[in-house]
């Protein structure tokens, strides 16, 4: 197994294990930021570590999207179900598109799989320059340290026709990475197969990541899983980060 696969067998099972998330509620949340935050005139965004598309299907109405991710399978998926939308491969950490944005996202957890706060202010630098004036960029910190519980278990179950699948991970920390295995079971096709996905996600101080974007000239406000409260760091909930790039 290679190091970081980063779905790429499971892509294929991605929208199937993640079919509780709340596309929908959360696009909406985008569209209620950017009405309140952006400036800038036009309606380019840029969908970063877009995945299969998730969000895009929900927003495409509203803006013109280019999606990016490093994954080809994660990308497969998502031109198949947005064959109207434009998409790249590339890598979010060197990205260098020749193009600049109303908007930019990075969703569920994507910008956690940067592993160390400098890692993550390099790329946020890049976000920066792709921005035009005004323009907006948000993203959620999934895993921060205000909310990690170590040693959870993390468990996701399917079922669906002939698909069996469970996924199973725990929550254990090393300086300041969770070096995640996740095990796959999967019976399909009267078949047993068994899997380990490797990812590293950095999980960071939230106080720590709005000093990094506020150095850098982002304006920024953090709100309580894209919910329209401020966060508060005993809450619980997921910081979303809203991020402005002045005029
Ligand atoms: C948890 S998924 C989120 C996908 C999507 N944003 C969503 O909401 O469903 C994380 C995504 O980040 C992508 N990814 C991880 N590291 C990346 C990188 N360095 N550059 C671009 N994409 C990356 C993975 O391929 C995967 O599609």
């Amino acid at each position: 197994m290679a190091e970081q696969e980063l779905y790429r067998k499971y892509a294929r099972y991605y929208d199937l294990i993640y079919q509780w998330m709340d596309y929908h509620g959360e696009s909406e949340f985008i569209l209620m930021v950017v009405n309140r935050y952006k400036k800038s005139e036009g309606m380019n965004l840029l969908d970063v570590a877009c995945g299969t598309g998730g969000h895009a299907q929900y927003l495409q109405k509203y803006f013109k999207i280019l999606g990016l991710d490093i994954n080809p399978e994660m990308l497969n998926i998502a031109r198949k179900k947005l064959p109207k939308m434009e998409f790249v491969q590339g890598d979010m950490k060197k990205i260098e598109l020749k193009k600049d944005f109303d908007v930019i996202i990075c969703l569920f957890s994507a910008i956690n799989y940067h592993t160390t706060l400098n890692e993550l202010k390099n790329t946020f630098q890049r976000f920066y320059k792709h921005l035009k004036s005004g323009g907006v960029f948000i993203f959620d910190l999934g895993f921060c340290t205000e909310n990690w519980e170590e040693g959870r278990m993390l468990v996701d179950a399917v079922v669906e026709g002939d698909l069996q699948l469970a996924r199973i991970s725990q929550s254990r920390l090393l300086d300041g990475v969770f070096n995640a295995n996740f095990v796959f079971l999967v019976k399909e096709d009267g078949k047993m197969d068994f899997d380990i996905d490797q990812h590293h996600i950095g999980v960071f101080p939230t106080m720590k990541v709005r000093n990094i974007l506020e150095k850098i000239g982002f304006r920024n406000y953090i709100y309580s899983g894209f919910s329209d409260i401020l966060w508060d760091e005993k809450s619980g909930e997921r910081p979303v980060f809203v991020c402005i790039k002045p005029l």
